[in-house]
């Protein structure tokens, strides 16, 4: 029996087992078969989830990008490992080989040294979905440098926050981008961004839509140039387990975005183990995963899960309706993709079209569909069974955070019985425990609670960048030796889980995650604002959508109401991005507070939800004629 390959439902148990009685000869067995290192480690784990602190694999050395190309060339070189699909169906495809990925990681390696990153320094990529994405990422990791993709959706502000959070002292980003029919001024947004930057001395500039974009003197080079005087060859840096191999921002329910720091040989070996049995992965495959590498599902599931097996993996650059509807399955079609992994709310919104745009092209090659991001409804669920798996492909609904670096809950293709909604069992290594409001764990079946996990795995972020002690009070302080999810779960009678969503002040849109604080700051800076309050409520497409509750300075029946709420989410779209923008807003005279003047987002999230039979006992409000005044008004 080999752990790295599940093969039936009763040896995932056997396995699931083995990795629960003896978590470190479990991890190390998988370590030692599958990847190469130049040092072998000293110690498989230690751990602490009172400081918290979480070492795997320590004492050994190893370079990821050695593991996720190197090592393939000399089976592999003529092997493509980035199959590129530009935005424009008519722009040929771009089959990138392993050798010549490993030229070009080498290249933008050497450039970058010479540009005078070292090992430790953060680079921000604020990149397309482009190949420079993926190269820059690796040769990040190749020199040791601790890259911070920034999804290229966020706006200049978002983009300032998170360049001066981490200290980066270079951005890499391009002209523009494609995005369906529309260009988008991506180096416009980094001037901005980087007025309010002083630690930025370099942006490397790709030449992506040829449009005619300011260069700073000193500042802004183009990349090409630079690449094509470089070096083809690179010695990767060594590393040790637990040198940091990125940064990535996630919205926390409070205050500025979190950091979350992934390490690189836990992380590695997690990303590549979920890869392989949880996508069902061969040899001749093409997998192709929809998500956007500035998100951890394009981290560990385009770039290093997929590479690090010696995969094929697609990276398509434009959007699910341009040239129209059809565009997923004519890319399905067109290149025999054998895996999609994509989100709930890219599902609704294909389904919601006309069903010729499935039925024009050849799925037969799809083999395992997958899903995440958010709790996938049942219609959906049945959509893409029926339409897009015909029925034979198994769907894997995937459960886990940027947090958690990879998968953690999910049927194993072949293998596990899969059940609508139900991302069902826990991938081996994982320990979920479900806690009621008092600490306690809720043990047995037919159950619902907070999801906590018991035990570390290998790709369990290790700090919040700069903020060890806002890690600690995020994640290890709401229940006693567990790491907090943030959801609610419950476990049916046989054992599978059924994700229920946040139970904090995240809401996920389109399955972004966004946390209500800093859209709520950002309105807050409207002249006109005095308090505002955002919630979630049910949208057939998004999953949730955003609701704002805004109170203004001057209440007036004077002012134009259509033209504050465009001002409002104008200002969102700035310090955000257009992802946050609100669907509703209504203009309230007050909301409704608690004694402690907190506001009871409960209470609005189900007037917005229109589900108000059941609001609970509202008369312990600091002012309860607010509630009815809001409901008569509900948009
Ligand atoms: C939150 C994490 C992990 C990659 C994408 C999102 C929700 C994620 C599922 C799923 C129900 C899901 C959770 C989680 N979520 N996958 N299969 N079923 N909910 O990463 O932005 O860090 O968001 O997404 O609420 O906590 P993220």
């Amino acid at each position: 029996m080999s752990n790295y390959n599940i093969k039936h439902f009763e040896e995932y148990f056997q396995i699931y087992r083995k990795s629960v009685r003896d978590p470190e000869l479990f991890w190390e067995e998988i370590a030692e078969e599958h990847f190469i290192w130049r040092k072998r480690w000293d110690k498989v784990l230690s751990w602490d989830f009172n400081k918290p602190e979480i070492k795997w694999f320590e004492g050994s050395k190893l370079n990821i990008t050695e593991n996720c190309i190197d090592r393939h060339l000399r089976t592999k070189g003529d092997k493509t490992a980035i199959l590129f699909e530009p935005n424009d169906p008519n722009s040929p495809a771009e089959h990138i080989t392993y050798k010549k990925l490993h030229e070009r990681v080498c290249r933008m390696s050497n450039v970058l040294k010479e540009q005078g990153v070292s090992k430790g320094d953060r680079v921000c990529i604020y990149l397309p979905m482009i190949p420079e994405l993926a190269v820059a990422t690796l040769a990040c990791a190749r020199i040791g440098a601790i890259h911070s993709v920034v999804f290229a959706g966020f706006s200049s502000t978002a983009l300032a926050t998170r360049i001066n959070d981490s200290d980066c002292k270079i951005v890499i980003t391009s002209d523009g981008s494609y995005r369906g029919g529309k260009t988008i001024d991506l180096k416009g947004i980094v001037d901005e961004a980087l007025t309010h930057c002083n630690g930025v001395s370099t942006t490397l500039v790709v030449n992506r839509i040829g449009s005619d974009v300011e260069m700073k003197e000193g500042r802004d080079k183009w990349l090409q140039p630079l690449l094509d005087s470089a070096s083809l060859q690179f010695e990767p840096e060594i590393m040790d387990a637990e040198d940091p191999l990125f940064i990535l921002y996630t919205s926390g329910s409070t205050g500025k975005p979190k950091g979350m720091v992934h390490s690189t040989a836990g992380y590695m070996v997690y990303a590549a183990y979920t890869f392989k049995n949880i996508f069902n992965y061969k040899e001749q495959d093409v997998y192709w995963c929809t998500a956007d590498i500035g998100w951890i599902t394009g981290h560990s599931y385009i770039v290093y899960g997929p590479l690090a097996n010696g995969a094929t993996t697609v990276m398509f650059e434009g959007v699910p309706s341009y040239p129209d509807f059809g565009r997923f399955w004519q890319i399905v079609e067109k290149h025999k993709v054998t895996q999609l992994y994509t989100a709930p709310t890219a599902i609704r919104a294909l389904a919601k079209e006309n069903i010729e745009f499935v039925e024009n092209y050849d799925l037969s090659s799809l083999r395992v569909l997958g899903t995440v991001g958010e709790p996938i409804n049942e219609e959906a669920w049945h959509w893409y069974n029926d339409n897009v798996g015909k029925k034979k492909s198994p769907i894997v609904d995937t459960w886990w955070q940027t947090e958690t670096g990879g998968i953690m809950i999910s049927p194993i293709p072949f293998c596990t019985p899969t059940k609508p909604t139900y991302a069902t069992l826990p991938f081996p290594g994982i320990q979920p425990a479900l806690m009621d409001e008092n600490g306690e764990e809720i043990k047995g079946n037919q159950v619902d609670g907070r999801l906590c996990i018991k035990y570390p795995w290998p790709s369990i972020a290790r700090t919040i960048w700069g903020d060890h002690q806002r890690y600690k009070d995020t994640y290890f302080s709401a229940f006693k030796n567990m790491y907090f999810t943030g959801d609610g779960a419950l476990r049916d009678e046989v054992g599978y889980y059924r994700i229920t969503g946040r139970v904090d002040d995240v809401i996920i849109v389109s399955g972004h995650n966004l946390g209500t604080a800093p859209i709520e700051d950002a309105i807050n800076e409207h002249p006109a604002v005095a308090e505002s309050a955002i919630v979630g409520f049910p949208h057939d497409i998004k999953g949730n959508a955003l609701y704002g509750y805004v109170i203004l300075k001057e209440s007036g029946e004077s002012r134009d109401h259509d033209n504050l709420r465009k001002e409002i989410n104008q200002i969102i779209t700035e310090h955000i991005g257009p992802i946050a923008k609100l669907d509703k807003i209504q203009f309230v005279n007050g909301l409704p507070k608690t004694r402690s003047g907190k506001i009871m987002r409960r209470i609005l999230r189900k007037i917005a939800g229109k589900d108000t039979a059941n609001l609970g006992d509202t008369s312990t409000l600091l002012n309860p004629e607010v509630v009815q005044e809001i409901m008569d008004n509900v948009l």
